[in-house]
């Protein structure tokens, strides 16, 4: 059966495009990465992406007048390269509804926090600020306003009270990634849909639904 294709946008260092690639470099999985696209010539990712032989292009958002054009180059170059779904991991540019709508349904992003809390950046200072007690990360398809959309899966993670920013958020990434290979591999299934605003994925067992500490699953 063809494999779901891919186009990945990223801005930094690409730890989300690095499980993105791990995972789709086995033949097995459902998906494949088609593009692996950058606004920043910097990016680390970019040499993740290389390493992994995967097609890679830069469409650095400068070089443009206006967030529409921008765009545009963006859609212009997913197109070409196939794909059909795109996957935002830690793209730092916000999209207009240029572009979400342009992909609507065809779009998911990964966020480091259990939204609808904590959207937007500092998420981590924020939660501990807050004093809450869970963190976590959620992988959600993409809307017209930042951080929202409706969710796919989630992963909890506790927030100890010796924890820095940093030190949180090393524990969230590595839920991010584990639920951002399932979220796509759910997709690339045919398993997943929306409906009235609200993500249903056909055949889930508690075990894939719900990532939360040992003793804290649903019974
Ligand atoms: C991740 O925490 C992601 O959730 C957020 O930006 C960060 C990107 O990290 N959107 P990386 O580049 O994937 O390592």
């Amino acid at each position: 059966m063809a494999r779901l294709k891919l186009g990945i946008l990223f801005s930094g260092r690409g730890t989300n495009l690095q499980a993105l690639l791990d995972a789709t470099a086995d033949p097995a999985f459902p998906a494949e990465t088609a593009l692996a696209l950058a606004n920043r010539p910097d990016a680390g990712g970019l040499k993740r992406a290389a390493g992994a032989g995967v097609p890679a292009q830069v469409i650095d958002h400068k070089r443009y007048p206006d967030r529409p054009t921008f765009e545009t180059a963006l859609t212009e170059a997913l197109t070409a390269a196939g794909v059909e779904l795109v996957c935002l991991a830690g793209f730092m540019r916000l999209l207009t509804p240029n572009f979400v709508n342009r992909w609507a349904g065809k779009a998911i992003n990964i966020h480091p926090s259990l939204l609808p809390a904590f959207p937007g950046l500092n998420t981590h200072a924020r939660a501990i600020e807050a004093g809450v007690r869970f963190a976590g990360a959620t992988v959600h398809f993409l809307s017209t306003e930042m951080d929202a959309g409706p969710i796919i899966l989630q992963a909890a993670t506790p927030i100890l009270p010796t924890d820095d920013a940093d030190i949180l958020a090393a524990r969230v990434l590595r839920a991010e990634h584990e639920i951002y290979i399932r979220a796509v591999r759910w997709i690339a299934e045919g398993r997943v849909r929306i409906e009235n605003g609200r993500v249903h994925v056909a055949d889930v067992t508690d075990d894939a639904a719900y990532y939360l500490p040992a003793g804290q699953r649903p019974v």
